[in-house]
Parts: C-alpha cells; structure tokens; sequence
C-alpha cells in the first residue's frame, strides 16, 4: 500500500454560496470532493481533494447495474468561538466498513479517511452555515466502478466525500412530523442488507413513502419483514416511544440501521437516569399504551433528522395522536443537549467531539 497522503488541487472559481437561512437539505454542494480510488493489486491508492466535478464513469460499471454501494451521512458545525467540529465521526467510518463488509466492499483505513474528511472540510471551511440549526452534512460514498455485467463483487471502486451545507431535514424542523405505519411493503428482513447503509435499501423504500407523501405523511415506519408485528425504523431515522415513563426503542435485530444518533440518545438517558430499554415493541402494544393514555411520546433520531418528534402515527386506519401534536419534554431536552453538544454549547462529557 502506498504511503497515505491526500493531494491537492485546488479549483480557480469559486461557486455562488446558498443562502443560509433557506437552507434546503442537500441541494447545493462545496468547492471541493474527495476521490480515492480502488483497484488489485494496488488497494485504495490516489487520494485526492479536487474541485467538484461530474464523474466520468463506464455505462457498465457495476454500480449502475447491481447497486453494490454504499455510504454514510454525517455533519460539521460551526461553534460560536469559531471552531469547527464533529460528532462521533469514528462511529460512522466504522459502520462504513460494516457496511462495506456486507456488500463485499474493500474496508477503508477509518483513520486516514477520517484525516482526509477533515482536511477537506478545513479546505471548503466558509461553506460551514453559521445559521442556526444548520451545518456542513457530510456524505462519504463508495461505488464498485469495474466495468462488467457479471454478477460478482467489483475490483475496482471509488470513495467520494462531498460536502453540502444543510439547514433541517423535514421542512417541519423541530416540530412534530407526521408518519404512517407502513402494512404492506416491507424495507428489510434479518439477513439482508437492512443493518447496512446503501442505496438498496432506500430505493426500496420510496414506492411506500411515495404513496403516504400523497396524505401528507412525512415518511413510513417500516415494521419487521417477516409478521409485519414489531416496529422496526423510519427510512431516515430511528424511533423511540415513551410509553408510562419509560423510553423504548426496537433492539437492533440485523434489518435495523445501528444509528449514531440512536447509540448517542440511549447513552444520553442512562447518564439522566430516565428508564430506557431496548427490545422488540409491536404496533398492538403501542396501540393499547394508546388508547390506555400512556403513549407520552413519540420520536426518530439520525444524522440527517436529528431528534424529529412524532406528533401524528397513522396505523390500519386509525391514527394514534402523540402528545397533542405537540413536542414531549424528553425529546425536547434530547434535542437542547445533543445539538448544544454538537454546536460546542454544552460540555459534552462522553468525548464524542472531535476537532477539525
Ligand atoms: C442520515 O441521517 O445521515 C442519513 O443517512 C439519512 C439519509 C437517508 C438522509
């Protein structure tokens, strides 16, 4: 393997920035990217931080044809002291090799790849919004590039980082979105690729969310594969119910996405000493807490959505109203502290940030 340097190229222009305080989510894109490149017997080589640019790519490189890709969503902040930082970025280039495991992908060196994130981001630093609630997403991304129609692992790839300054993920922000259980498509089943992060995954989930877009419902809570019975996620975010006190989160099975944010949000209650239990929960026990008034709240957790409250749950035609629609109190000190960690305005006591 060669030695692990990153090589320069810096661009002439520069592009017209986005207005920051109508930030839409992964619209608009930075100056620069970061490509390395893949191939046998040299394994990952050319790293590179470049000026954005469209790919030049063979119509029959493997990813057009059997999806085998993979990636990974994660943010820089700006703090009011004018640092830059990250949460838990190690959590993420080490699911990225999970992932990549599980799609017969080359691992990466989580360490160097986690330099080279950061020297790119210190490259593009003034797109880092400063506006609140908005920061710099990161979306690290390999795709298999040998050309060849045979259905085989690729030897050949290419990881790019791009980088886009996003303000919230739902157009509702912190306030509570709408989501419909999901009884006939499924998203993954134990076994399949449903614990790891590629395209897959939510190219399937679109037809059912497309359908529940149509009734204003922001997106679908998927139940398990196999009894359609016990909850699993949202496509783009972990769910959490407060039932009688207690926080309760479906246990990772093997179809569901291991979050960073969902690991974060249950090391985050245990500190508080708020009940958290991780395990299998049904729709029929989350109903009967329902209608027995003991559904306090309803939220999902991720990179992208942050802590998202649920305020509506629509399910086999009824519809489960969490909370008055309203934002609960736990979802709401989970957001204070985890954004105030992440924006370097709350001591942060489990060492999840890093500098950049
Ligand atoms: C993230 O939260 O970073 C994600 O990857 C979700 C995404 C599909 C927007």
């Amino acid at each position: 393997m060669e030695e692990w340097t990153v090589r320069v190229e810096h661009c002439d222009t520069k592009k017209e920035k986005p207005d920051t305080d109508h930030l839409e989510f992964g619209r608009s894109f930075t100056d620069h990217m970061f490509v390395m490149d893949y191939s046998e017997p040299l394994g990952w080589h050319d790293a590179r931080i470049v000026p954005y640019q469209k790919l030049t790519i063979d119509p029959s490189a493997m990813a057009f044809h059997y999806g085998q890709t993979v990636f990974e969503g994660m943010k820089a902040y700006y703090t009011e002291n004018g640092e830059i930082q990250l949460f838990r970025p190690d959590k993420n280039l080490a699911r990225l090799n999970h992932s990549n495991d599980r799609l017969c992908i080359p691992p990466v060196d989580e360490e160097f790849v986690l330099k080279a994130i950061k020297q790119l981001i210190y490259t593009d630093k003034e797109w880092i919004p400063k506006a609140e609630g908005t920061s710099l997403y990161i979306r690290p991304f390999i795709i298999s590039t040998e050309p060849y129609l045979g259905v085989a692992p690729s030897h050949h790839y290419k990881l790019i980082v791009i980088l886009s300054p996003v303000g919230a993920y739902y157009k509702e922000g912190i306030n509570p979105v709408k989501i419909a259980v999901e009884n006939h498509y499924v998203r993954a089943v134990k076994g399949g690729t449903g614990e790891a992060k590629t395209g897959g995954n939510y190219a399937s989930s679109l037809k059912a969310q497309e359908m529940v877009s149509k009734q204003g419902y922001s997106q679908v809570l998927w139940l398990d594969g196999v009894e359609k019975k016990y909850i699993e996620e949202v496509g783009s975010m972990n769910v959490f119910f407060k039932i009688n006190g207690e926080v309760v989160t479906p246990a990772l099975n093997g179809s569901i996405l291991s979050g960073v944010t969902r690991d974060s949000v249950i090391e985050l209650l245990k500190y508080w000493d708020v009940p958290v239990t991780e395990r299998r929960i049904s729709m029929e026990e989350l109903y009967q807490a329902y209608v027995d008034g003991q559904l306090e709240e309803a939220f999902g957790t991720g990179t992208a959505a942050v802590i998202s409250p649920i305020g509506e749950l629509a399910w086999e035609g009824k519809k489960l109203e969490v909370n008055n629609g309203k934002i609960g109190e736990t979802a709401k000190r989970l957001y204070d502290t985890m954004s105030g960690i992440q924006y370097g305005k709350v001591e942060d006591p489990f060492g999840w940030i890093v500098k950049v």
